[in-house]
This record gives structure tokens, sequence and C-alpha cells, in this order.
């Protein structure tokens, strides 16, 4: 085994460093893929046709292809339409296109699971249909949709590893980058893991203390 202690100590720096570029990354793209999956969620379960298919066509093949085949799309195909997009920002759009497919079904269910009597009561009180959705529907979805969203923020904490093939030194190409300097595997890459967990496993117990918390309160 080639665990070094003193390499794994020494690319603890350059890790961290690594690691605030995926939590920067998970962050913008949770933040836009929530703005454009609550569209996408509203629009899924309307009755107007020219919301509802292609909003589901865009769910389908979002999630129905590979991210990291819509990552090198976004970064290598879109030039030869003259759109040049640096790393970073081809990583974020590709990483929250991706999340707003993920997020925008997690909207749905969300809203369909809030009984349909209370949009029939709040139309019968007079409320329009967005009225409702805002002040009826919606904040009870919230507690609902709260856990799992928390868990769409693990998955990309997660995901965003697949921009490292776009040259973005995140945290896992961080990792990749000092096994080649260094020429050991394992030290680095403990630490990586080590990392990763760090992030992930406290967000993965507030997931499921939400979802006892918000239980209890329906
Ligand atoms: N890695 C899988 C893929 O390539 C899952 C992507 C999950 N994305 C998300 N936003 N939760 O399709």
């Amino acid at each position: 085994m080639d665990f070094n202690l003193s390499i794994f100590i020494e690319s603890i720096p350059y890790l961290l460093k690594g690691a605030v570029v995926t939590l920067r990354l998970s962050v913008v793209s949770v933040f836009f893929g929530i703005i454009l999956g609550l569209f996408l969620g509203l629009a899924r379960i309307s009755k107007n046709y020219f919301l509802r298919i292609p909003s589901t066509i865009y769910v389908e093949v979002i999630r129905g292809t590979p991210l990291l085949m819509q990552l090198l799309i976004i970064y290598y195909a879109l030039p030869s339409f003259g759109i040049n997009l640096g790393a970073i920002t081809a990583a974020i759009v590709g990483l929250s296109l991706n999340s707003a497919a993920y997020t925008g079904e997690i909207f749905r269910s969300g809203i369909q699971s809030i009984e349909k009597g209370q949009m029939e009561a709040a139309r019968s009180l007079g409320m329009t249909y967005f009225q409702a959705m805002r002040y009826v529907i919606l904040p009870q979805a919230f507690r609902r949709i709260l856990p799992p969203l928390t868990n769409e923020f693990v998955s990309m904490l997660k995901e965003s590893s697949l921009a490292s093939t776009l040259a973005v030194t995140e945290l896992l190409r961080a990792g990749r980058e000092i096994v080649a300097w260094k020429a050991n595997v394992f030290s680095p890459f403990l630490g990586v893991t080590l990392i990763y967990l760090l992030m992930t496993l406290p967000l993965t117990r507030l997931s499921v203390w939400l979802e006892k918390r918000l239980k209890t309160g329906d």
C-alpha cells in the first residue's frame, strides 16, 4: 500500500481549495436549478399543452442522458455554434440545467402530494390559481420538498466531480493532480474521500432530521 502520512498531510490545503470550488459549483448550480426547477415543476402539471409537453421532454432528455455527456456537449460542442464558455461557466451551466430537471421533479411530486381539495377550497374562496399556489399549496408542499432538495444538494456535491473532465480543479481533480505530482495514489485520494464525506454526511443527517421534523408538523 502506498499510503504516506506526510504526503497525506501536505495535500490537505490544496484539496481544501478544491473543496471550495466543489462547494461553489454545487451551491450555484442548485440555486439556479431550484429557480428553473420550480418553473419546470409547475409547467409539468399545467393543463396548458405548450407548457406541459416541452417541460416533460426537457426533464426526460436530461434525466435520460448522462450528465457527463451534457457537460462535454456544453463545453466542447457549443463553440461550433459560436458559444464559447469557459470551463467553470460551462460546468455551472451544465450542472444547473441538469439539476433543474431533478429539482423540477421534486417540485412536481411535492405539489402533487398536496390533497386536491386544498386547491379547490382556495379557489372556491375566490383565489386565483397563482394565489392558491403561492399562499396555500406551495407553503405546504415546501415541507415535503425540503428533504429531497437537501438530497439534491448532496448529489450535486458528488456529481460536480464530473466537472473535473472540463479541467475545473474541484476536489476530485485537485486529488488527481496531487496523485500525478507525488506519484502516490492512496494518500491524496484518502484526503479527497474524507473531505467529500465531511461535506455530505452532515447534510444527509440534516435531510433525515428535516424529514422527521417536518412530518410531525403536518
Ligand atoms: N450521474 C448521473 C448522471 O450522469 C446522475 C446525475 C444526477 N443529477 C442530479 N442533478 N441529481 O446522469
